[in-house]
């Protein structure tokens, strides 16, 4: 089996082409991959940087999302088949760092990390949303904004920031998301999801990183960068 590793601290991440085909458990699926994304985490793993921090397994498989279908299933899983389409994402640590999801066949468990790939979502968007929309989730739970709130997003055009901007925004806040001018015109056509559930009323309002006088933004913002 083909997948992407690490196999040691002191060499760099490479395609291996000889990794056994993982056999399912009980309660799990195997799932061939078919799309999956890169977050910043796979970069720390990749270049050593949660060494001393947790336990790691050799060969580590990198990446974290995925979108694929179920090529097997465990004797005690009842709620996937064969065929089935699937997306979710493994933890960085389970508890050491090994598991991947840049590989052609990955094991997960019917009770977390997966769920049915709705048809509306293109696999390539579906392998790529997971932790970072979870990450936008829980920080807007942890925002709990209140009616008539107004939100600052910075990062608002990255994978994180664009979930945190729909997110507010169907909540009905005003959400403020600086940018380059490259990145706000994306920003702009993102809008509001198409959730039915969707309450926004307005789109997020989109400001360019380099401050008029009209625009919200401090008049020393910390860290501005040239864009
Ligand atoms: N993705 C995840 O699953 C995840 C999970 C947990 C935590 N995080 C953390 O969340 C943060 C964002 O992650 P991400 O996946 O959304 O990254 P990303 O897709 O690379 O997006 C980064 C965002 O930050 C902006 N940015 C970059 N440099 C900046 C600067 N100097 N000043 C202002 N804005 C800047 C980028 O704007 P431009 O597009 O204009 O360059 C972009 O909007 C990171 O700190 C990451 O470690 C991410």
């Amino acid at each position: 089996m083909r997948a992407f590793t690490l196999d040691s601290f002191d060499s760099r991440p490479g395609l291996r082409e000889d990794l056994p085909t993982p056999e399912v458990g009980p309660g799990q699926l195997l799932v061939r991959v078919r799309a999956s994304s890169v977050n910043p985490v796979d970069a720390f793993i990749a270049g050593g940087v949660l060494k001393g921090m947790v336990e790691h397994e050799f060969p580590v498989v990198l990446g974290r999302d995925y979108a694929g279908v179920v090529e097997q299933a465990g004797l005690a899983v009842t709620g996937y088949a064969v065929g089935d389409e699937v997306f979710g994402f493994l933890p960085h640590a389970g508890p050491e760092v090994h598991d991947g999801t840049w590989a052609e066949l990955i094991l997960v468990s019917q009770d977390r990390s997966v769920a049915r790939r709705p048809a509306s979502a293109d696999p390539a968007a579906a392998g790529a949303a997971p932790l970072a929309a979870i990450t936008a989730l829980a920080a807007y739970d942890a925002l709990d904004l209140g009616k008539g709130a107004t939100v600052l997003v910075v990062g608002a055009s990255g994978g994180v920031g664009s979930f945190a901007v729909q997110l507010a925004a169907a909540a009905g806040a005003t959400v403020l998301a600086p940018g380059c001018p490259k990145t706000t015109t994306t920003c702009a056509a993102s809008g509001p999801p198409r959730s039915s559930t969707a309450t926004a009323t307005s789109p997020p309002r989109c400001v360019s990183a380099t401050p008029t006088g009209s625009t919200p933004w401090p008049t020393s913002p910390p860290g501005r960068r040239t864009c």
